[in-house]
């Protein structure tokens, strides 16, 4: 019943040409969005590029934006401008950016906000550190992270966000979280929106898993009943391993 969504996340990787080469291999070859959303978030400055050669079954998604709709805040980029360049998704809260420019929940919870008043289907990242997940503490810390991302949002908008499940010591270790491991905690982040909302609300947000997914393991990610998607660094950035993964979407 839920769609899988496959979205690959290219960092600060890729130049102009490069991405633009991407897309002209891979945008005719995905399958058709009634089937599985494709995605790619790029560098904000080739936004537009992409979004131009993206297709009819191919999305482009930004990395990152602003929470507010204009101002002095030099080198950062509004929802009004991705809408303007005609981007479909936004990355929100990445653990990346939690930890290296300063995002919180509380600029995730905006930035959400933001991003449904523009029109931008938020991916919403969540996941624990390797202290965490040692401490045992994992689902505590996640269901907070869910909580948190989703104070003030309506039944109606969250349905259209995907939460990414990102353990932060899976993300480019080549140590994928095991199935079973990444169904636990994307069960515990449905649960928690079941407790927010309800469980037929929670039963339609999509949940993807992200962390070292490549061609090898997509599959068994993907088998797990609350996983329906994933959200993919180094390994989409190739053409043929891209269209893999999603391809590995229409199996299940
Ligand atoms: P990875 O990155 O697939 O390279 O581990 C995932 C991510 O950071 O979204």
């Amino acid at each position: 019943m839920r769609k899988y969504i496959i979205a690959g996340n290219w960092k600060m990787f890729k130049t102009r040409g490069e991405a633009i080469n991407f897309l002209l291999q891979v945008a005719d070859k995905v399958p058709s969005s009634d089937l599985v959303d494709s995605v790619v978030c790029t560098q904000a400055p080739i936004l537009r590029d992409c979004v131009k050669r993206q297709g009819d079954n191919l999305k482009v998604g930004a990395q990152n934006m602003h929470f507010k709709d204009s101002g002095a805040y030099t080198g950062e980029t509004s929802a009004l401008l991705l809408q303007e360049l005609g981007v479909t998704y936004v990355i929100i809260g990445h653990s990346e950016r939690r930890a290296m420019f300063n995002e919180t929940d509380e600029t995730v919870n905006l930035k959400i906000k933001q991003a449904f008043a523009f029109n931008l289907l938020p991916i919403v990242c969540v996941g624990e550190s390797l202290e965490i997940r040692e401490a045992g503490t994992t689902d505590e810390f996640v269901s907070n992270q869910v909580v948190k991302a989703l104070e003030g949002i309506s039944k109606e908008d969250v349905l259209d966000l995907v939460f990414a499940y990102e353990p932060i010591w899976a993300i480019g270790t080549g140590r994928t979280a095991t199935p079973e491991m990444a169904e636990e905690t994307c069960k515990t982040i449905r649960n928690t929106i079941a407790k927010v909302y309800d469980a037929d609300t929670a039963s339609k947000v999509r949940i993807q898993y992200g962390g070292s997914v490549n061609p090898a393991n997509i599959d068994e990610l993907l088998a797990e009943e609350d996983i329906d998607g994933a959200l993919i660094g180094g390994a989409s950035l190739d053409p043929e391993k891209f269209l893999t993964m999603v391809n590995a979407a229409l199996k299940h």
